[in-house]
């Protein structure tokens, strides 16, 4: 008799830890199923950011309508941009917005105010839908990147 009470309360105690183990389990599949697509997110920006400057040169067709490096037109120059607080050049007549946007351009802010100016700078006087494809967003930051090395800020 007290070997089938001792029986029973074992494999009770088993059970028990069994169903703790698949629940731990579980949590760390979750885990593992997270930490894949954080990592997937990560890489697929890193790859992003690969741009082809040739190919962003001939992107920047689309902005010489407003802008040039040298000269204020339209649009600000884009001379210096890198590191440059937006809407910070003196002679140059930005929408409030813009100015007090608190951005600092670089890569990261380019890439999210050329996806959607409007979305990323509610209120910009920019009249430039965006550039949806992430691809040309990276070429055209690399030209840009190369384009302006070297020029002044303001
Ligand atoms: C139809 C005209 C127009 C086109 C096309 C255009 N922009 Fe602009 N851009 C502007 C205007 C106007 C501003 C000033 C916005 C403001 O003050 O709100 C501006 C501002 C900017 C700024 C902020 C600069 C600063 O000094 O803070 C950047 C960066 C910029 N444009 C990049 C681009 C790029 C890159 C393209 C091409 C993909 C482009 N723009 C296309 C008119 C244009």
């Amino acid at each position: 008799m007290p070997l089938i009470v001792y029986l029973i309360l074992r494999s009770a105690r088993r059970a028990r830890l069994e169903g703790r183990t698949k629940s731990m389990q579980r949590v760390t599949n979750r885990g593992l199923v997270l930490l894949m697509a954080a990592i997937s997110l990560f890489a697929s920006n890193a790859f992003a950011l690969d741009g082809d400057p040739a190919r962003g040169e001939s992107l920047y067709s689309r902005c010489q309508g407003c802008h040039s490096i040298d000269v204020d037109r339209v649009g600000p120059r884009h001379a210096g941009l890198f590191g440059r607080q937006a809407g910070s050049l003196a002679e140059y007549n930005y929408s409030d917005a813009m100015r007090a946007a608190g951005v600092v351009w670089g890569e990261a802010t380019l890439d999210r105010f050329l996806t959607a100016p409007r979305k990323f700078i509610p209120g910009t006087k920019m009249p430039f839908a965006g550039l949806p494809d992430a691809q040309e967003r990276a070429d055209l930051i690399a030209w840009l990147k190369q384009a302006t090395a070297g020029t002044s800020q303001p």
